[in-house]
């Protein structure tokens, strides 16, 4: 894997299998008494979060801790950066204090880019979303949570499942990574939108484009709903939320449209009412909640790899004296 990860398309089908793996491994510890490994003890970890967030930071923050890190978290609201300091002086600051991996989320599109190859800091840099860019830690949770629900399980991809993935496509760094990885790992990709809120230059993406949510429903083993991203928006999109949610919505009815064995993701926040109804958002067909839970093996998993080492993550059988591996006595 690269020192870093800012985009979905930074992996190779190698590398993302080698995530969900780990992922895998890790996440067996999450059914023990005691969750901790000191794999990543002595390193530290800096959330540097310039946008909201809840599910992610949080996520990270519990990854990096079950790893035995010393995680700070930081955010822009509150710090030195409401007095206008610049990303660059932020990142100086971080890595005087000697921080060994940088989470960084940002409302500019290629601000994680930037702080990887201005050569400011020396550790590593993970996007944890940047504006209508990526996210590809969202990516990742998601394939674990089909590969899961699907049957894959570890050691297989999603060779042959067709994800579709519906609605704010335009600006959504969760559409961008999904369509990359989901592809990556041999799923075939359908996004549904309005017109408006496609992307030009979609045509590039490995994806199919359709505009018919129904049509495409009978033929799909998972249905990502996205939410509008409002807070992105500077005109109207579509006329009405009751007529968006008539098109492009998933209700109870819809949902029966699709195969048995299909699932239902969706990265959260939702608008309940809007891209998805409460009965659907509450079914056991929805996987928001497991995805929020494998978010935080596949961060381990991330931060474990990218500072961690080689070896493996978790010695079995016994999962209980975990493998320090590059602590600080080996580096
Ligand atoms: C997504 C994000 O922030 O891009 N949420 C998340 O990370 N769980 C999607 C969204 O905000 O709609």
């Amino acid at each position: 894997m690269k020192r870093h990860l800012i985009s979905a398309a930074d992996l190779t089908r190698d590398d993302a299998v080698m995530v969900l793996d780990t992922a895998e491994e890790l996440a067996r510890l999450a059914d023990r008494p005691i969750k901790k490994l000191p794999t990543l003890r002595g390193r530290t970890v800096v959330n540097l979060f310039f946008e909201d967030s809840t599910r992610t930071r949080i996520s990270f923050e519990l990854a990096a801790k079950r790893l035995s890190a010393d995680v700070i978290n930081f955010s822009a609201k509150g710090s030195s950066v409401s007095k206008g300091e610049s990303l660059k002086d932020t990142a100086l600051t971080l890595e005087a204090m000697g921080a060994d991996a940088v989470v960084i989320r940002h409302h500019d599109s290629g601000a994680p880019h930037r702080l990887a190859t201005s050569g400011w800091i020396g550790g590593s840099v993970v996007n944890a979303g940047d504006g209508t860019h990526e996210h590809p830690t969202q990516a990742l949770l998601d394939a674990f949570t089909l590969r899961r629900r699907l049957g894959g399980g570890a050691g297989r991809d999603l060779d042959g499942r067709h994800v579709t993935i519906v609605g704010d496509i335009l600006h959504s760094r969760v559409a961008r990574s999904g369509v990359h990885l989901l592809s990556t790992l041999g799923a075939r990709v359908t996004v549904v939108a309005p017109p408006t809120l496609v992307p030009v230059g979609i045509a590039s993406w490995p994806c199919e484009l359709s505009y018919d949510l129904d049509q495409v429903l009978p033929k799909s083993d998972a249905v990502m709903m996205l939410r509008v991203q409002r807070e992105r928006m500077n005109a109207a999109y579509f006329p009405t939320e009751r007529e968006y949610a008539r098109r492009y919505g998933l209700d109870g009815q819809r949902m029966a449209r699709m195969p048995e064995h299909a699932v239902v993701l969706h990265p959260g926040p939702m608008n309940r009412g809007m891209e998805i109804t409460a009965d659907v958002a509450d079914s056991p067909r929805c996987t928001a909640v497991e995805q929020v839970a494998n978010g935080v093996s596949i961060r381990m998993a991330v931060l474990y790899l990218l500072l961690g080492g080689a070896e493996p993550a978790v010695s079995d059988p016994a999962l209980q004296t975990a493998t320090p591996t590059r602590t600080e006595e080996s580096k």
